[in-house]
């Protein structure tokens, strides 16, 4: 039997915020959600989370995760401390005989493969508690570890060292395996006599007959998130193992300090990620893209060979061959259809451009449909709004719509028509007409300002 406790009570002060610490995000998902995707990877037959400091919160934010029904959240109030928050499950757990695996909830990197390790290692010692540990060139503020004939003898937090302790390097990770039945007979001998008057959980260790140490390489995986530097550490160790995965399956970035992407999305082979560039969601880009720099793009597909320079995107499909940007703006429900083409100050919202579609410059194409082979002429603006509700603008196919248009939605235009340039157009137009509407132009011979 596995039951799983994850550690969530305390106050987070370091982080300097009104929202939980552990509801913070990390490449989109909050490091709380992290801790638990990685438990459920386990199978666990129960899964606590002891919530204390703004525990509704916490709770609302995973009224729709994929097991809520398998989470039971216990209120430590007050916290005081990891040994206490362990302490609360003791009523949950009075006939529990199995592992209790105790995770940090502000310890988000851990892998299940290494949890797998660590139990494994538990069995196989059979010991009373086995705990991750690793060496850090730089443990500030974390627990040391302190062996004695292979087991662990004590763990002393940072702030309750002195000068010689602080100089250890092996660091507590916050992750234990305990075998419960034993763990419970020192709970109760707990104190909180420590500089932060807190009930300890490390100091189960000392009390309990066997504590062994599980020391992992890979120190990335137990770093802990007390404030926002180590957020920052953490979303670094996230984004260098995702481009270097997808450097390894064929995609270049240019830059990959300066670009950021999401663990949802798929980039295909020399597809080139320019600098700047942030692709984020659950984004597919197939083959031979040129992406960025300066773009950003969020849950949205790009199909092959397409370049986008300096623009955004969001919810839209881009097919492929298609030329998007500089500066152009592609709201949700775009559908950009093959070899079209969106220019500078361009932004398009709900529409449907046809195959070969330009729309080079200045434009807004909101809640429409156009034609393939239509030109949309700089600075054509669809009216979709009347101030209460959106109309669809219609445009056919091999349009010309002169520069400077205004196309009152809701509005139809045939096939292969002609819109002369500043016109304002508010009425069904046949296929193959000029639609036009303007002031005839005036020229005043010999005309010359008079003198006031
Ligand atoms: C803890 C460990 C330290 C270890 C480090 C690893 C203790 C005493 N120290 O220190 O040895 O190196 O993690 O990251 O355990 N929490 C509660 N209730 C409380 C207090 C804390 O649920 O009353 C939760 C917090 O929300 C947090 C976790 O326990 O998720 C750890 O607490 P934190 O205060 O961050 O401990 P550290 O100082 O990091
Ligand atoms: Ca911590």
């Amino acid at each position: 039997m596995l039951a799983v406790a994850i550690l969530a009570a305390g106050k987070g002060t370091r982080m300097r915020s009104t929202l939980p610490k552990v509801l913070h995000k990390l490449n989109g998902k909050s490091i709380l959600s992290r801790v638990l995707d990685t438990c459920f990877e386990l199978n666990p037959d129960k899964v606590f989370i002891v919530v204390g400091h703004k525990n509704d919160v916490i709770q609302k934010s995973f009224e729709n995760y994929k097991f809520a029904n398998k989470i039971n959240f216990v209120l430590q109030d007050p916290q005081i401390g990891t040994g206490h928050a362990i302490q609360v499950l003791s009523k949950e757990l009075k006939t529990f005989k199995g592992k209790l695996l105790v995770l940090n909830g502000d310890v988000p990197l851990i892998e299940s493969k290494t949890l797998k390790g660590l139990i494994k290692f538990h069995d196989k010692k059979q010991a009373d508690a086995s705990i991750i540990t690793t060496t850090l060139e730089n443990p500030f503020g974390y627990g040391r570890v302190f062996l004695k004939n292979d087991q662990i003898d004590k763990i002393i937090e940072e702030k309750d060292c002195n000068n010689d302790q602080r100089t250890n390097k092996v660091i507590n990770s916050g992750i234990y395996c305990f075998n419960y039945k034993n763990l419970k007979n020192t709970l109760t001998k707990l104190t909180n006599n420590n500089s932060q008057k807190e009930y300890y959980i490390t100091d189960a260790i000392f009390l309990l007959n066997k504590s062994v140490s599980y020391k992992i390489i890979n120190s990335d995986e137990i770093k802990g998130i007390n404030n926002r530097i180590q957020l920052s550490e953490c979303e670094e160790i996230i984004q260098k193992k995702l481009t270097k995965m997808h450097m390894l399956n064929g995609v270049t970035f240019i830059n990959p300090s300066s670009t950021t992407i999401s663990e949802d999305c798929e980039i295909g082979t020399d597809v080139v990620v320019e600098c700047n560039t942030h692709i984020r969601g659950k984004t597919k880009i197939e083959n031979n893209c040129i992406i960025g720099p300066n773009t950003f793009i969020e849950s949205s597909f790009i199909k092959e060979n397409s370049i986008i320079s300096n623009s955004s995107i969001y919810n839209s499909e881009i097919m492929e061959n298609v030329r998007i940007g500089p500066y152009s703006h592609i709201r949700p429900e775009s559908k950009i259809s093959k070899n079209c083409k969106i220019g500078n100050f361009v932004e398009t919202k709900n529409s449907y451009l046809s195959e070969s579609v330009k729309v080079n410059h200045l434009s807004y194409v909101g809640d429409s449909s156009v034609g393939k082979f239509t030109n949309i002429g700089a600075g054509t603006i669809t009216a979709n709004f009347d101030g209460l509700k959106k109309h669809k603008s219609i445009i056919g196919e091999n349009c010309l719509i002169g520069s400077n248009s205004v196309l009152i939605a809701p509005i139809k235009i045939g096939d292969s028509v002609t819109t002369g340039a500043g016109s304002i157009l508010n009425k069904k137009v046949e296929n193959n007409s000029l639609a036009i509407s303007r002031v005839k132009q005036v020229n005043i011979k010999n005309w010359k300002k008079s003198n006031l």
